[in-house]
């Protein structure tokens, strides 16, 4: 398998993933405790729990009193004991039966505040909603394909007002075991050992901080992403004021590449298809954050101006209102230079 997850391939992936975790849940606190395979020294121990100290810090910003708080991938409980400690009810739902009893063991009788609920969180929706959702060390996993409509039913699972905290990890070699090896820019995928030498492929994405702002804010989540020395990023409201977004908000985003929607329309076969997603390659843009559609078979889309035709927040770089063409290849493809130049490069 490629190292990218594909829309096709990522319900296998992600099974894959839940097994692991099912798998390692007894030895899953060594990674936390810098324990085992995990334990690099003692100063890169020293700073791991430094920087535990800030998030911690950062999680005490949270309006979290009283509050009614959901907790997605909740694992064995380390955050959910700092939850439980000042909500009045948490809502953990994770994918892991064995998980869910080590995290209840470490709750003790704080377990009576909290529903554990077993489900895939890419299937559940719950019935209502919440003041505050937290998830750690779970935004790594999810398949660069599935961000943006996790993030969309995240602020969907918020009440008016409400607040979101994520924690993850940083591209730091020492975060992880000895004996793991994590992706380079642009990979999302790292085989994970237990201690008992079997191994997963599991999907872990670093993503860079202002991306991440970015994607939250097109989702409707005004996060601010920052980020300890070496080992964590944090997205959190800062302040512990509102995190739903005005859609006004939205209006700043125009000209990040990642929140512009650019497509290209194509048809099978077309030999210009690579050659202008390589002209966009060149003015930086991602090609994954590209909307590939293939034209033919059916009602031809809207914008549509020959093979290959470049969309650009629905605008065509060269000026060619897309009305009444053929399905057929076309020679009036934008230019490296047109498209430099409508994508402000
Ligand atoms: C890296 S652990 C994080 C645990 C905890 N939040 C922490 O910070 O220690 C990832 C968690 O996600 C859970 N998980 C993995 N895939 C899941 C899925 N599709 N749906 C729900 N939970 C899932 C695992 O069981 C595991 O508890």
């Amino acid at each position: 398998m490629d190292s990218v997850v594909t829309d096709a391939d990522a319900d296998e992936v992600l099974k894959g993933q839940i097994d692991y975790y099912r798998a390692r849940a007894t030895e899953y606190d060594d990674w936390f405790l810098r324990r085992g395979r995990y334990d690099h020294g003692e100063v890169a121990t020293r700073n791991w729990f430094e920087q535990v100290g800030e998030v911690r810090a950062a999680l005490e910003a949270l309006p979290l009193d009283g509050a009614e708080v959901l907790e997605l991938a909740p694992g064995t409980g380390i955050w959910t004991r700092e939850l439980c400690a000042r909500a009045k009810h948490v809502t953990a739902v994770d994918a892991s039966p064995e998980m869910m009893e080590l995290n209840r063991e470490r709750l003790g009788v704080d377990a009576a505040k909290v529903s554990f609920i077993e489900a895939d969180l890419f299937d559940w929706q719950p019935a209502e909603t919440f003041d505050v959702v937290v998830f750690c060390f779970w935004i790594s996993h999810i398949p660069r394909v599935r961000l943006d409509p996790f993030l969309a039913k995240v602020a969907a699972m918020l009440k008016p007002g409400g607040s979101v905290f994520f924690l993850d990890g940083r591209r730091e070699p020492t975060s992880t075991a000895t004996d793991h090896v994590l992706p380079v820019e642009r990979e999302e995928l790292m085989v994970r050992r237990l201690d008992d030498g079997r191994e997963y492929t599991i999907v872990k994405n670093f993503w860079n901080a202002r991306e991440l702002e970015a994607r939250c804010l097109r989702a409707g989540l005004d996060v601010t992403v920052s980020e300890t020395d070496d080992y964590f990023q944090l997205g959190s409201v800062g302040d512990g004021s509102a995190s739903r977004v005005a859609p006004s908000r939205f209006a700043g985003l125009e000209g990040t590449d990642f929140v512009r929607d650019i497509a290209v329309l194509y048809v099978e076969d077309c030999p210009n298809v690579s050659v202008v997603v390589g002209y966009l390659v060149d003015c930086d843009i991602d090609p994954r954050t590209v909307r590939m559609v293939l034209v033919g078979g059916g009602p031809i889309p809207s914008g549509f101006a020959g093979s290959p035709t470049v969309l650009i927040d629905g605008v065509n770089p060269i000026g060619i209102s897309g009305d009444g063409f053929d399905v057929s290849c076309s020679l009036r493809m934008p230019t490296a230079e047109q498209l430099r130049v409508a994508l402000g490069d």
